[in-house]
């Protein structure tokens, strides 16, 4: 059988370049069954993914409700850049902060609060938790209140002392996890303060956190070695780049990535032995290129992972308005054979429109896709669905739309058009993505089912067991413009839309 390098070398040969639509993965003899693959990756050296998705980094895509919903399905969300390096680390502090084993800075009420205020302070803050201690003026803690507190307060204006459980089991600060849980159960307590020799407020365990954890009630997740969602977060290079980093490592972040549109420039790859240089132990991506060469001086210059496209997204014009790029299955095959020798994950970045081109994507090499399009529809994206044509739909745009680049330097900096003062006044930009709708999808974890059972049906297909092996075995057909037609359903009118086809 052709291996995947003799059939790209043949089509090198012929000056061609392939894309998702261009491929089919060809089927073999197999022992697999779609249900027991194991679909284990990486995004980058040190950062472990449970199923390789990843979210794009832009702002109709991912923020903290999409990058927890994702990390707990197994993915890693990257929250976007267009927002200031505080609120940006706030949005990471969200998803690590989501699961809780031992809380060590519990948020605190006050006994004369009312429950209105209360309301208000979670709804800004974005807290989705209702666990509190209660602390008095001399910092000691004198009441809890949890989720039936709230439940059963009928009368918002009421002060937080007078619903809240004046009953409360405390730990020593040193308790286990074991013993803690093991106490809440005796005691029917939600809520477990724990204090330290001075009898102050130490941290706290809630009875849903335990469980979680002791019971293992969260196999699907990808945990960090602390047993927190991870998350990464996107950088540019500009001014402000070195406290946005700073602000992110502090929230513990658990990868950056350099998110350019070209990301092989002197000034990327400066950027890059620099934060290396700074924080060795920081996993740092850098994205996004399309040719091998590209990927080897990105290895060299100290990356962890590299991001793969360079105008293939749903929303992208870089291919029409510049000219450049590579089509992707290409761009993913060379720079995964370059990256190989260095043992650096490659992520394929934008393109996807259906399930089937996961499999392509990992089979030509790479270790993880990014999703942009498929995911700005679902409810965990930011913003709100509109409704039109009698169809409800989000909507998406480019980072390098005029919207996005009249609305954020970042984005202008990701196309290098950024001004040193940062003035857009008076300036004409030369948008590189369009501005528009998706389809509403419902649920993150809905639509990541359908693409999940589709790469695992196509490993299945394969013979592949994992994802390493179907980097491995995959082999493709290059097909034709029949071929392709013939691919999708032909000569039926559809009357009923499938979860995972849509024209
Ligand atoms: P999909 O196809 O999943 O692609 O929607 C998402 C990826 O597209 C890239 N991106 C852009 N590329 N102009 C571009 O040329 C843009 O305005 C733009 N905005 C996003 C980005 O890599 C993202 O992950």
């Amino acid at each position: 059988m052709m291996s995947n390098d003799s059939f790209f070398k043949a089509m090198e040969e012929h000056g061609l370049a392939l894309s998702y639509d261009d491929v089919q993965l060809k089927s073999g003899g197999t022992d697999v069954m779609p249900s027991e693959v194991s679909l284990e990756s990486k995004f980058s050296r040190n950062v472990g993914l449970k199923i390789p998705i990843v979210s794009a980094a832009m702002d109709t895509v991912t923020e903290y409700r999409l990058a927890v919903e994702l990390a707990k399905l197994g993915g890693i969300g990257v929250i976007h850049r267009s927002l200031t390096p505080e609120k940006q680390a706030a949005e990471v502090a969200r998803v690590k902060f989501y699961l809780n084993g031992r809380i060590d800075k519990p948020i605190c009420l006050k006994p004369d609060q009312t429950v209105e205020s209360v309301l208000a302070m979670k709804a800004d803050k974005g807290y989705r938790f209702n666990s509190f201690p209660v602390l008095d003026f001399e910092g000691r803690v004198v009441g809890v209140v949890t989720n039936n507190d709230f439940e059963f307060c009928v009368d918002n204006s009421r002060k937080i002392e007078e619903i809240m459980s004046k009953e409360i089991t405390f730990a020593d600060a040193e308790v286990k996890i074991e013993e803690a849980f093991k106490l809440m159960l005796e005691s029917r307590k939600k809520v477990l303060p724990l204090l330290d020799k001075n009898q102050q407020l130490a941290g706290l365990y809630t009875l849903k956190d335990l469980k979680r954890i002791i019971l293992g009630e969260q196999s699907s997740y990808n945990l960090d070695p602390k047993g927190r969602l991870r998350v990464a977060a996107a950088v540019g290079t500009g001014p402000d780049s070195v406290v946005r980093i700073e602000e992110l490592v502090k929230k513990q972040v658990d990868a950056v990535v350099i998110d350019t549109a070209h990301a092989d420039s002197k000034n990327v790859l400066e950027f890059l032995k620099a934060v290396k240089q700074q924080y060795p132990c920081l996993d740092v991506v850098a994205g996004n290129i399309s040719e091998p060469e590209s990927a080897q001086r990105l290895c060299e210059a100290g990356a962890d992972g590299i991001k793969v496209g360079q105008g293939p997204g749903a929303i992208c014009t870089t291919r029409v308005v510049a000219g450049i790029g590579c089509p992707q299955i290409t761009a993913v095959y060379s720079c995964a054979k370059v990256a190989g020798h260095y043992n650096i994950p490659i992520c394929a970045d934008g393109g996807i429109k259906y399930s089937g081109d996961i499999p392509k994507a990992l089979g030509s090499g790479a270790h993880s896709v990014m999703l942009g399009s498929l995911l700005a529809g679902t409810d965990e994206s930011p913003g709100e669905r509109i409704f039109k044509d009698g169809r409800q739909w989000k909507f998406y745009r480019g980072m390098g739309s005029l919207g996005a680049m009249m609305d954020n330097r970042a984005c202008r900096e990701r196309y290098g058009q950024s001004s040193p003062e940062g003035e857009t006044e008076g300036r004409k930009l030369v948008p590189e993505g369009v501005e528009g709708m998706v389809p509403y999808k419902g649920k993150v974890e809905d639509v990541i089912f359908q693409y999940i059972g589709g790469l695992r049906s196509g490993m299945g297909y394969v013979g592949a067991a994992n994802i390493e092996e179907l980097r491995e075995k995959a082999r493709f057909h290059r097909v034709t413009q029949a071929g392709q037609r013939e691919a999708h359903p032909h000569d039926i009118v559809i009357t009923k839309e499938a979860p995972n086809y849509t024209i």
